[in-house]
């Protein structure tokens, strides 16, 4: 049996493929279509048109990388890409078209040439996750829903299953292979893009399980989202569509910061915006996007809808707008099949390093890894697959040291790390700042060790309800503490890292890093029934 974890395109994609071979459980801590695919609005991109080919794509997703892309990755996501939108298009998933029928592709920042496919304007995620949830409605794969994952198993060194948690008692579920695709981590950061849902519970959970993490310093701010509370994403394509940035004097700044302007690659419009921000007394710049009128609600359905919840009318006003955190470059290092250093675990979409995005993902190319590398997890994860070669990467290994100057006897809330991940881990960096954070850092997991939701065997069969909420806090602090210990050893600014104290790029660390933490055991992989819903067809 193939357990996935995570409802995402990602995810979606991998259970459909996997559903053809093996019995397959997908787990989801929320609803199914509760997932950063639903907010994706940009689009997906592939070289489909005529004057597009891979080799183009490609270069354009190593430019964004700043040197750090693995480039047999990015071959695999340009070709196997293009494929797989195919196969999308062949399924009916409904992509826009223009009046002449022809299948609409859009242009956005650092692309060399339109190649953005996007469906009801600013809904592509939605619609895909739409159209893949239909699909394997008729798979026969068992669906848990409101079910969290607490930890992986490992047994002799080799995932064998997955703890969770439903109605708040913890479970095993035993595993011939667990994929996750969990996706990212946008919940550690004050102001973010990403659902509710994104606090890198896969992440975490490999981590804890002794599983490589690699460039973990490496997090997108999208330049542009919506200064209101609930920071909506307003699209790359908007700017790409012909609006303009303008700070609080009217004047039209990218055009001084690089020669692109507004459609410079999206960390430097991300921190050229938080350097006029600051000038301005921390106060939003604005999006100019009158020059659209009346088609914006056409083209922008879902932009619209939630600007006039804030009585902001894009085709006339003004729209105040702030840098968020978007998108983990970093994640679960893997092969180019999904595979993990971990025997029996695979990563695909956001929660996986691939070595795809390098420094700075690319616009429009996370849809693309979700469904690319979806695929090759699912095919890697064959039961009858057998003789896997597991990657074994040199890492750099991190203990939760208890060393602080003043251990927390209390677990942080929320707020509290998304303060200081915004203030002192955000979008330009220094020493001192990662200094504060990482002793803040090591004093919160301090307070884990004792705390009661450290779960294990002799916790698990007691009536005890499991707060998932506290085990998001935990995961957060866990990869918070990891992403400023990264961020404190790359001394130099590259793509979406900046430090103040280091502004160059440093020929010599033009390396990934990966970060490794002491693995404990779990060796109580006991199939337990669970309460659980179908969908569609039980194989
Ligand atoms: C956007 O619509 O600007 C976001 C798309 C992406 O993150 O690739």
């Amino acid at each position: 049996m193939i357990v996935i974890i995570g409802s995402g395109l990602a995810g979606l994609t991998a259970a459909s493929v996997a559903s053809k071979h093996d019995d397959v459980t997908l787990i989801t801590k929320a609803r199914i279509a509760d997932s950063n695919t639903q907010h994706a609005q940009g689009g997906v991109a592939a070289a489909i048109a005529p004057g597009d080919s891979s080799e183009l794509h490609a270069n354009d997703t190593l430019a964004a990388g700043h040197g750090l892309c693995d480039p047999e990755a990015v071959r695999i996501l340009t070709e196997d890409g293009a494929q797989r939108i195919r196969e999308l298009i062949a399924a009916g998933t409904p992509f826009d078209h223009d009046s002449n029928g022809q299948l609409s592709q859009a242009l956005e920042a650092a692309h060399s040439v339109p190649r953005v496919l996007h469906s009801g304007g600013d809904a592509t995620g939605a619609a895909i996750e739409t159209a893949m949830i239909e699909r394997i409605a008729h798979c026969g794969i068992q669906l848990l829903e409101q079910t969290f994952l607490s930890d992986l198993v490992v047994e002799r060194g080799r995932v064998t299953g997955v703890r969770v948690i439903a109605s708040g008692m913890e479970t095993t579920i035993a595993a011939d292979a667990v994929i996750l695709a969990s996706g990212g981590a946008g919940q550690l950061y004050s102001h973010t893009t990403n659902p509710s849902v994104a606090t890198g519970d896969g992440a975490a959970a490999a981590w804890r399980a002794g599983a490589t993490l690699a460039d973990c310093e490496f997090f997108q701010f999208h330049p542009t989202s919506l200064a209101m509370p609930g920071n909506t994403l307003v699209s790359e394509a908007v700017r790409g569509a012909g609006a303009v940035l303008l700070d609080e004097n009217g004047r039209r700044f990218m055009r001084d910061a690089h020669p692109l302007a507004e459609l410079a690659p999206r960390d430097v419009v991300a921190e050229t915006i938080a350097r006029v921000m600051r000038t301005q007394g921390g106060r939003p710049v604005f999006l100019d996007a009158t020059a659209l009128s009346d088609k914006f609600s056409d083209r922008f359905p879902s932009i619209a809808a939630a600007c006039a919840a804030w009585k902001l009318d894009p085709g006339k006003d003004l729209l105040p707008v702030t840098p968020a955190a978007h998108y983990w470059m970093g994640g679960v290092r893997t092969d180019l099949d999904g595979r993990t250093s971990l025997p029996g675990l695979y990563a695909a979409g956001e929660v996986a390093c691939t070595g795809v995005h390098g420094a700075n993902r690319l616009a429009s190319n996370s849809l693309l890894e979700a469904l690319v590398f979806g695929h090759r997890a699912a095919c890697a994860a064959r039961t009858s697959v057998e003789n896997q070669h597991w990657p074994r990467w040199s890492a750099t290994e991190i203990t939760d040291d208890d060393d602080a100057t003043s251990l927390s006897s209390t677990p942080p809330t929320l707020q509290e790390i998304q303060a200081i991940m915004w203030s002192d881990v955000g979008i330009s960096r220094n020493r001192l700042g990662l200094k504060r954070a990482e002793e803040r850092f090591r004093s919160w997991l301090g307070s884990f060790a004792c705390a009661s939701i450290m779960l294990g065997p002799e916790t698990s069969q007691e009536a005890q309800r499991i707060s998932t909420a506290d085990l998001e806090i935990r995961n957060l602090v866990t990869l918070g503490a990891i992403i400023t210990r990264a961020a404190i050893a790359r001394t130099e600014s590259r793509g979406a890292h900046r430090r103040e104290d280091y502004p160059r790029l440093d020929p010599n660390q033009a390396h990934r890093t990966n970060y490794r933490n002491t693995p404990y055991a779990r060796t109580d992989a006991i199939p337990l029934p669970l309460p659980h819903a179908h969908v569609g067809n039980s194989r």
